[in-house]
């Protein structure tokens, strides 16, 4: 099987191909990971020696080698010291590397990480580069619970560890006093309880003389549970929660390249569950689902099924469009939420501390958004209390942890189940560099204004000359177009169709072609700098396209059809479009010698005649309002019919052109649905009256200008509040 890159959907150059090749830790189910963490000193490094020393993982010789060296130079034998003495360690069974030791003990293979708190290893944790499957976190039996090991708690909890053993070490320094292991049980269990945690056991050990470790020891008589060993043997690595619900992020789209061939290989790694052929999937957040046709694999038979931990592909039986970062899931199974705003649990690990008024990339599973943080408490993790932060906590610095609200460009798939984590657990991406993570804890509706990305943020000096700059551009912009609509009117009712030849759906007339002509001019004159890309000109090739900062996106004479039979609902519609948003807006109706204008520092406005000109707001309809809909008069679809079924709707009106959007920008419309393609020309600067139209806030749209095909397939405007129609739309 041939397969190559499909461009729209295919990951990043030097993302990773369709087979994993991430390390053993990942893909090798066997191997159970295990976190050692706790209190400087309380004797982490000395429970990983005696678990290698006892359980003979030890190569030959190795242990008497290291008590010799001791001897030699007159100090006490320490098991700490194994890990030292076996860093560059590469015999079988056995390896060490700055934090981890690989050993074999009962045929199952762990994986010890002795390196609690260190930054690297809280990152390799979020990011999934090392998952623990569970953590030990031990205690100075003598010295009880001190702040980190509260500190690693929290931080476990966060990380969504859920398997805690916690060792008691040290009972010697307290001849194996039952009491203090209680007292100390009591103390921490409260703790662990308050961020939610039941470990599953507490051991009373002492892992310099190696009681309770592997071996039970004479002085615990009164113990009756497992050792660490036993403990140890108990747990079920992770990765083969086959049986939990089916997750996979979509990590790349690829297509057969044979001629006639247009099935698409969905790729990923599957998270959890099993997928089988003939299964009914579900792409999330957008719902839609599909069946499975087959699995597809590399250099080898395709299976049957495939299950958590294995890197698969799989082709469907009807054609869906499925882009990187949704996630797969099996109808039937537990879903995610889809969110655009939720509730987290965040830790700071960033070099310059989190600011709530900055854009941070999200990453979930395989999806990339922008996001917005707004600090809601900074917590000290070793204590749980509140930190009090002088104006407010605006700002979260390194290492810190907050419980934060987080919104989202748009919506993505997230768990709120920590079993699920894959879904669960989120980074945050500042310039490229991983710079927190966290754990979603409840989803929340999302609020119109707050969606981060929309624009970068100029300092307001800078800011204000760019506003000075568009108000200029407007007004002539707004010249510019009632001269279009006044040539236009002129042919009004007796219009010359001069080209049928492109599309007998999109005729050009005598008056497309001279407000084409006069836009052109006027808006070169105004700068000849930036370009214009226009419905009746000559469009230049997205390559060269891709390049503007800025370009004007025009249609000289929208609702042609209308035009041609008479209707008086057309429109001449000129924006200026920088970085994929319209930033100017003018749409002019010339038939009632009404101009609508906006620009995001202005506002939406609309004039008629020579009357002042008045502002106007719409409210974003709600879940519950009844809806009045604007479509197309001449491109109706009973597809529309089934789709505004998702929304309570009073009444459906028939209009011409971009004036669609400008009624819901005047709020006299609230929703418009087009389910077959329209040219960007065509929204754009209507698209810009609708979005500053809001009260206090930008109206949500899902338009991004400038594209290959400079199409949208479908769409929905108006729908703010309604996700259910905004996804079945997207
Ligand atoms: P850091 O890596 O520095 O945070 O320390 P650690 O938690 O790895 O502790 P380590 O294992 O190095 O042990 C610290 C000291 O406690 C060493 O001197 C150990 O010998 C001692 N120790 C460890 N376990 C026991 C024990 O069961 N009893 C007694 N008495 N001492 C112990
Ligand atoms: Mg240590």
């Amino acid at each position: 099987m041939r397969i190559s890159t499909l461009k729209s959907s295919a990951p990043a150059a030097g993302a990773a191909p369709l087979p994993s090749e991430s390390s053993a830790l990942v893909t090798d189910d066997a191997v159970v990971s295990v976190v050692v963490t706790g209190h400087v000193d309380h004797g982490k490094s000395t429970v990983v020696g005696r678990l290698l020393a006892d359980t003979g993982a030890l190569p030959e010789g190795r242990l008497e080698q290291i008590r010799a060296f001791c001897e030699r130079h007159s100090r006490p034998f320490e098991h700490a010291y194994l890990l030292d003495a076996l860093k560059d360690e590469r015999a079988q069974g056995i390896t060490i590397d700055a934090a981890r030791v690989f050993f074999t003990a009962g045929g199952r293979r762990y994986v010890l990480i002795d390196a609690p708190g260190h930054v690297e290893f809280v990152k390799n944790m979020v990011t999934g580069a090392s998952r623990a499957d569970a953590a030990l976190i031990v205690i100075d039996g003598d010295e009880g619970v001190r702040e980190n090991s509260r500190r690693h708690g929290y931080l476990l909890g966060v990380l969504g560890i859920r398997e805690i053993i916690v060792l008691v070490n040290k009972m010697d320094l307290v001849q194996y006093s039952q009491a203090a292991f209680e007292n100390v049980v009591r103390e921490y269990a409260a703790f662990l309880n308050d961020v939610g945690l039941q470990p599953r056991a507490f051991i009373p050990v002492a892992a310099r003389h190696g009681d309770s470790i592997v071996t039970r020891g004479a002085q615990l008589d009164w113990y009756a549970g497992p050792t660490v060993l036993e403990c140890l043997a108990a747990l079920t690595p992770r990765r083969t929660a086959a049986d939990a619900p089916f997750r996979m992020p979509v990590q790349a789209v690829y297509k057969f390249t044979a001629k006639q061939d247009s099935r698409r290989i969905i790729a990923g790694t599957i998270e959890t569950g099993t997928l089988s052929v003939g299964d009914r999937v579900v792409f999330q957040p957008s719902g839609k689902e599909a069946t499975v046709k087959t699995l597809e694999a590399f250099n080898r038979e395709a299976p049957a099924s495939a299950s958590a931990g294995e890197a698969t592909g799989f082709t469907l039986a009807e054609p869906v469009y499925v882009a990187r970062g949704q996630v797969v899931t099996r109808a039937g199974e537990a879903q995610p939420l889809s969110a655009r705003r939720f509730k987290a649990n965040l830790f700071w690990l960033g070099r310059r501390p989190l600011v709530s008024t900055r854009d941070y990339t999200l990453k979930i599973g395989c999806a990339r958004v922008a996001a917005r943080v707004t600090i809601e408490h900074v917590l000290d993790a070793s204590s749980l209390q509140r930190v009090a932060v002088k104006g407010g906590p605006a700002t979260l610095e390194r290492l810190q942890v907050a419980e934060c609200v987080i919104d989202l460009a748009r919506h993505v798939a997230v768990d709120v189940e920590s079993d699920l984590e894959a879904m669960h657990r989120f980074v945050l991406v500042d310039d490229y560099e991983i710079a927190g993570g966290g754990i979603v804890r409840e989803v929340l509706a999302a609020q119109a204004g707050t969606r981060p990305g929309a624009r970068a943020r100029t300092p307001q000096a800078a800011r204000r000359t760019v506003d000075t700059g568009r108000t200029i551009a407007l007004m002539w912009a707004i010249e510019t177009a009632r001269r279009a609509g006044a040539v236009v009117m002129r042919h009004f009712r007796q219009p010359l169709v001069v080209d049928r030849t492109v599309s007998a759906m999109r005729p050009t007339t005598n008056a497309d072609l001279e407000a084409h002509d006069l836009i052109t001019a006027a808006l070169s004159n105004f700068d000849p700098r930036i370009p214009i890309v226009s419905e009746e000109g000559h469009i230049p090739d997205y390559a060269v396209r891709r390049r503007y900062e800025r370009f004007w996106l025009i249609d000289p004479l929208d609702g042609t059809k209308e035009f041609i039979a008479g209707i008086p609902e057309f429109t001449v519609n000129i924006a200026l479009i920088e970085r994929g948003e319209p930033v100017i807006g003018v749409v002019v109706s010339p038939a009632d010698d009404t101009t609508y204008f906006a620009a995001p520092h202005l506002g939406a406005w609309r004039q008629t005649g020579t009357a002042p000109a008045k502002r106007l707001r719409s409210a974003a309809a709600g879940v519950r309002t009844p809806l009045r809909v604007v479509e197309s008069r001449f491109h109706t679809d009973p597809r529309l019919d089934a789709v505004l079924t998702l929304a309570p709707v009073t009444s459906r009106t028939q209009l011409g052109s971009s004036l669609k959007i400008c009624r819901l920008a005047e709020g006299d419309a609230d929703l418009y649905a087009r389910l077959i393609p329209i040219m960007e020309w065509d929204v754009a600067a209507a698209d810009c009256v609708f979005r500053c139209s809001g009260r206090g806030h930008q109206r949500w749209s899902p338009f991004t200008y400038n594209g290959p095909e400079l199409r949208f397939d479908r769409f929905v405007l108006g729908a703010d509040e309604l996700p259910a129609l905004r996804e079945a739309m997207s």
